[in-house]
């Protein structure tokens, strides 16, 4: 296998080193590229880009694999939880026994927030938008743990462990905080007996005077639900926590940046998308037909959403594991014959025969179903982008790890083509036309 590449510009010729990862993927290594001919790479959205070296997560979009710490997917799903699969993802290796309950114990004793925090939730509009909350509450956490979010890369190592159960433990909170808040409800503390999906499910839906109690499918569609969102290599949320950690910011600062990342349609916010989308079909009392005729012009605002991924281009694996989740959620909850659901079945049916998403790799990922699932649990809508950054919010953690470990590491900053104007004078307010 080749070493190094050519590269021939304006006559001169360039031998680039050529890397290899574990898994046998190539890149050519242009790191002294400008400082040799004076000549950047162009990548826009840089999908040919590798932007950092991770041993956290692997894909192969090709061949639909994905992997935490070389575990397959599927059997981490199948045997594995969320929990155990945050500190895999964290601290590269599964937990013994003793490590496991060690993180259980942090995870219980940090689950409260702060009375005073409690307030913060009151400065919010009403209608807040809980992606907006949780990114400021986030930050916010880091003030109330000023020597755990101290800029100084080495210092907030040192506390790793305790940082990283405050954030995981204390983002669920937040979160059921921020949707009581928006409800005008009053919140409803974490329990110290209860695992970490149905805490989170207490907080959110239990009332002062009774309990709620989930079924335990749908406790560990949850559970599955978070598992398969837990990382995703370098996405854009990913990449933006380790570019703010690139500069030194702690732990808080970059989780809550992922956050804003996530926030958008194109990323975290297709699983509301796609429900939204299935509600107007409905609503137009189409059966998916003309929809994917309109997705098919290639606009915009008129995708098919839940279909596509920048890496994936075959099934997402992770879609497979959860649509089998959701009709056994579906199946002990008792519904039958959705129509939002069968709407998307039709959907996936029609576009997976269609030369317009086959000539494109168009499959459905992981946000195809997982709106539904969410809507089957009872997730209010503006929530279910909540959901996935709580699921995210381990792989962020051990991207920001990896960040704050490398001594050699450099800030994060890319170059541009300029195409703006060229040199020219200041006109003074009056002279301009
Ligand atoms: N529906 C219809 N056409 C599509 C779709 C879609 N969902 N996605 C891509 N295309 C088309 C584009 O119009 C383009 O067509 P063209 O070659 O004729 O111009 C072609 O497929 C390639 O599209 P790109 O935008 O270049 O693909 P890219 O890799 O940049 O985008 C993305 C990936 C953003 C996921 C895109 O497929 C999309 O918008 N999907 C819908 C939103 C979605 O589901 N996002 C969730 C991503 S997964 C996650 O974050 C967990």
């Amino acid at each position: 296998m080749a070493t190094t590449a050519t590269l021939r510009l304006d006559q001169k010729e360039y031998t680039l080193p050529v890397f290899v990862g574990s898994e046998g993927e190539k890149a050519v290594d242009v790191r002294h590229l400008r400082n040799d001919s004076g000549c950047i790479t162009y990548d826009e959205g840089y999908g040919n880009t590798g932007s950092c070296q991770s041993a956290v997560t692997f894909i192969d979009g090709e061949a639909g694999i994905l992997r935490y710490r070389g575990y397959p997917i599927e059997q981490l799903a199948e045997y594995s939880s969320f929990i155990e699969t945050a500190y895999l993802i964290m601290n590269g290796e599964l937990p013994t026994p003793v490590q496991r309950k060690r993180f259980s114990q942090l995870l219980t004793e940090n689950a409260p927030i702060h009375s005073s925090m409690e307030h913060l939730f009151e400065g919010f509009p009403a209608d807040a938008p809980p992606m907006a909350i949780l990114s400021a509450m986030l930050n916010s956490l880091g003030c109330y743990y000023p020597h755990l979010a101290t800029n100084d890369h080495q210092r907030d190592l040192e506390n790793f462990e305790e940082t990283a159960a405050i954030i995981i433990s204390k983002v669920r909170t937040i979160a059921a905080y921020s949707y009581r808040a928006s409800r005008g409800l009053p919140y409803i503390y974490p329990r110290r007996d209860l695992p970490y999906c149905e805490n989170f499910l207490h907080m959110m839906f239990s009332t002062p005077y009774e309990p709620y109690i989930p079924l335990p499918e749908v406790a560990q569609a949850l559970n599955l639900f978070l598992l398969l969102h837990a990382d995703h290599e370098q996405n854009c949320s990913t990449s933006t926590v380790r570019m703010v950690a690139s500069s030194g910011a702690n732990l808080f600062a970059s989780a809550a940046a992922g956050v804003c990342a996530l926030w958008g349609p194109l990323h975290g916010g297709a699983n509301m998308a796609v429900l939204e989308m299935l509600k107007s079909i409905h609503a137009e009392g189409d059966d998916g037909t003309k929809f994917i005729e309109q997705a098919k012009l290639g606009k915009a605002d008129k995708r098919l959403m839940g279909f596509g991924h920048r890496v994936y281009k075959h099934y997402d694996p992770r879609a497979t594991i959860i649509k089998t989740s959701f009709y056994s959620a579906l199946a002990s909850l008792g519904i039958k014959d959705d129509p939002l659901l069968n709407i998307a079945m039709r959907l996936e049916e029609a576009a997976l025969k269609d030369d317009y998403f086959l000539a494109r790799k168009l499959y459905p990922n992981v946000d195809f179903y997982s709106g539904l699932i969410m809507r089957a649990i009872g997730i209010p809508e503006n929530m279910f982008t909540v959901m996935f950054a709580i699921g995210r919010m381990p792989g962020w953690i051990a991207n920001w790890r990896e960040v704050a470990s490398n001594q050699k590491g450099r800030i994060y900053r890319p170059r541009q083509i300029y195409t703006g104007a060229l040199k020219r004078d200041y006109v003074p307010p009056h002279q301009r036309k």
